[in-house]
């Protein structure tokens, strides 16, 4: 039977994980679950632990859910560890995405200047994981769904030279779900094929019956629905349809941020200045969400987690979890090291790619070619990811500016040196690296 560890523990997305298990208990069965958090968290998680333990009690199996502040504790003899922590918790995300937004510049959980400091603040934490799992659990696997998810599986593998880790997003879970039946069919009647870069991939989609391509007929749909696949967190500015026509390839809902760039800063300014930041908004879901978790009569998922842009992230993760467990080879767009699958990018570093998951791992699937005007965005932000992580591994702050200037959402000059400077001493508590 296996141990799960979930760090971060008293996130709200919790009861995910707890449906997903139950779900797939009987395909893979579980000892024990624990779940670690830090101080800050312990209450959090103490109303979040409790219910996951009653939606065991309420499901026919017997695992335990223990609750610790210590992580070795939890770590020792582990088979799957997953991550979803927030370093700095939601306090540090509404700096992130107010300071730079004070300057008329975007601020968002994983674009832009305040993305760039959530990885700061993320890498020292998940490299040391990574050494206690090096000591404590060497042969587990990390599933990975901290945020940004890419940048973190990638300072997993190039810094804590751990290969044994799997980087998740719900983005794609979202598409595979929702857009067949706005063409009429099911999810298991379509093929899928994704590439790119986690909140910055592209997929095309056929009919599994016939063989043919329907990424077109999706495209058409998604602007009749006004593209109902892309998570809760984002505004929904409709794409250029001829542009996406002419990559015949589908976006993800984070290449808003790029290609209708002018229109999401105005609606993000605008939010600022009146109801608040996401951060702020999600802050009050969470506050209800938490409301929920106290009640102890409360033993399943409540429909408000919904609200939140992670929605799915279980069907993912622990779908992930048991393909390699039971060897399922199933499809799962995951971040994995490209090993040529993205041919435009180098094979040692990260990508988020179709890939067929069982024993060994993700085996991912080779995209082919993208059109030039997407290999240069691939180019750019790619080695923007790669100029944030050096600067946080080495904390130098001449690295950080460069990473500013790279970032296509940071205007550079004085106000970016601004942004930057700010960041850094909101955030001084968390980046000891600096
Ligand atoms: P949250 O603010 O609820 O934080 C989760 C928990 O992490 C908190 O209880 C907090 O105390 C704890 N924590 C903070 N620092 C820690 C540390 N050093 N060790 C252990 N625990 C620590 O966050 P959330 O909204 O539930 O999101 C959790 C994470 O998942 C974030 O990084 C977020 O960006 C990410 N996320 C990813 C996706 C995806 O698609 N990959 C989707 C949604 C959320
Ligand atoms: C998603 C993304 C996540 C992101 C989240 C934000 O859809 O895939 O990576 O963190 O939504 O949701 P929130 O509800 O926290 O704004
Ligand atoms: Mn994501
Ligand atoms: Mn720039």
């Amino acid at each position: 039977k296996v141990k799960i560890v979930t760090i971060g523990g008293g996130s709200s997305y919790t009861p995910e994980l707890m449906e997903g298990f139950i779900k797939r208990y009987e395909e893979m069965p579980i000892k024990e679950i624990w779940l670690v958090d830090i101080p800050e968290g312990e209450e959090k998680m103490n109303i979040v632990g409790a219910m996951a333990q009653r939606m065991w009690d309420a499901s026919p199996y017997d695992v335990k859910v223990h609750l610790t502040l210590n992580r070795r504790e939890a770590l020792k003899d582990a088979d799957f560890v997953t991550t979803q922590f927030r370093v700095g918790l939601l306090d540090a995300r509404i700096k992130d995405e107010r300071i730079p937004l004070s300057y008329g510049q975007l601020g968002q959980e994983t674009n832009g200047a305040g993305g760039i400091f959530k990885a700061f603040r993320t890498v020292p934490v998940i490299l040391d994981i990574v050494k206690d799992m090096k000591e404590l659990c060497p042969d587990a696997w990390l599933i990975n769904f901290t945020n940004p998810s890419g940048m973190i599986t990638e300072a997993i593998i190039r810094y804590g030279h751990w290969n044994k880790v799997i980087g998740l997003c719900n983005v794609p879970v979202k598409s595979i779900l929702d857009e067949p039946p706005m063409i009429g069919l099911k999810p298991e009647d379509c093929i899928f094929k994704f590439a790119g870069l986690n909140h910055f991939h592209w997929h095309r989609i056929w009919n599994a019956h016939t063989g043919e391509e329907v990424t077109l007929k999706v495209i058409d749909a998604l602007f009749e629905c006004d593209d109902k696949s892309a998570p809760e967190n984002i505004f929904k500015i409709p794409y250029f349809k001829e542009q996406l026509y002419a990559m015949g390839m589908i976006p993800c809902g984070y290449h808003r941020y790029y290609y209708c760039e002018q229109e999401m800063l105005a609606h993000l300014i605008e939010e600022y200045q009146t109801i608040g930041t996401r951060a702020e908004q999600v802050r009050e879901i969470e506050r209800k969400l938490f409301e929920l978790y106290k009640d102890p009569n409360l033993n399943y998922k409540p429909e408000e987690l919904a609200k939140r842009g992670g929605a799915h992230y279980s069907d993912a993760a622990c779908e992930t979890i048991v393909s390699i467990y039971a060897n399922k080879n199933t499809h799962i767009v995951v971040s994995t090291k490209n090993n040529g699958a993205v041919p435009n990018l180098p094979s040692d570093c990260v990508v988020e790619v179709s890939a067929y998951i069982g024993r060994s791992g993700p085996l991912a699937i080779a995209f082919g070619d993208l059109p030039s005007a997407q290999k240069g965005w691939l180019q750019v932000m790619k080695n923007m990811e790669l100029t944030v992580l050096e600067a946080a591994v080495k904390g130098d702050y001449g690295l950080a500016l460069e990473a500013f200037t790279v970032n296509p959402q940071i205007v550079s000059g004085g106000d970016a040196k601004h942004i930057l400077d700010e960041l850094f001493i909101a955030h001084k508590k968390y980046l000891p690296q600096f």
